[in-house]
């Protein structure tokens, strides 16, 4: 079975608003959030689309998933974790939970935040994810990544034609997912930013998805901008 699981745990610190996270802020008039739950309610293969937020959020959140879509039986709303890794694994431990967890059963997980995400990127990482266990949405590095480990000076300029920028989705066979997370010291699960690179960490293929440039994340009050621009745009074709 396939699931969605869209990651809204977040407290959108970088956005600077204090008492709302980011993907509860509004674009004409609808929350970023339902945007994006909206692409993944398009899509029939899915059993679930699992929503994560913040505890004191959930009621919140169902309120304006049935305010704007109804009420869907697909979405089930739950508490996401200290972590982005550990909202992923609530949404594993969920899944395993209800349903029941087998080799096949297939997680793909998206940044709330990123509203852009289209019907190809989604059906690219459900493909690639039963093929290969793993994938990761990116886009070719446009400018040259600069590596420097202490902040003051360069350490390396990796060739800019094997630099990638990480996207979501990201998606995986879930089951083999937690079993490599809990692998992990606390340590080295202190320092994962990406759950892709649980899986590299381990060794496993994670396979390349083609993403798109406009697929951005809001993190910051610019990037909100860009967003209402890009939906002006979306609506005047
Ligand atoms: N996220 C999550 N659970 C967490 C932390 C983050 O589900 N414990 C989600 C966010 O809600 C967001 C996505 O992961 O949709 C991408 O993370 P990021 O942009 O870093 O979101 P925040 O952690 O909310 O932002 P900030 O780092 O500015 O606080």
């Amino acid at each position: 079975m396939i699931y969605a699981a869209i990651l809204a745990g977040g407290t959108g610190s970088r956005m600077g608003v204090s008492d709302t996270p980011k993907q509860f802020l509004e674009i004409k008039g609808k929350p970023i959030l339902i945007y994006t739950v909206e692409k993944f309610l398009l899509n029939p293969k899915f059993e679930k689309v699992i929503v994560l937020t913040p505890e004191n959020w959930i009621s919140h959140t169902k309120r304006i998933l049935k305010k704007h879509i109804g009420e869907p039986e697909k979405i089930e709303v739950i508490a996401g974790g200290s972590s982005r890794n550990e909202t992923i694994m609530n949404a594993i431990d969920y899944i395993e939970e209800t349903d029941g967890l087998d080799d096949e059963t297939i997680i793909v997980t998206h940044d709330s935040v990123r509203p852009f995400v289209t019907h190809r990127m989604i059906e690219d990482n459900i493909k690639a994810a039963q093929q290969f266990g793993a994938c990761d949405t990116v886009i070719p590095a446009t400018d040259t990544i600069v590596e420097s480990t202490d902040g003051y000076a360069i350490s390396d300029i990796p060739l800019r034609q094997h630099m990638y920028q990480g996207q979501t989705p990201q998606s995986f066979k879930a089951k083999a997912l937690k079993e490599a997370y809990d692998s992990l010291s606390e340590e080295e699960r202190a320092i994962l930013t990406d759950a892709a690179k649980i899986l590299v960490m381990k060794g496993s293929t994670v396979k390349l998805v083609k993403g798109e440039t406009y697929n951005i994340k809001i993190t910051y009050p610019y990037d909100l901008r860009i967003a209402r621009s890009l939906l002006e745009d979306t609506e005047n074709d």
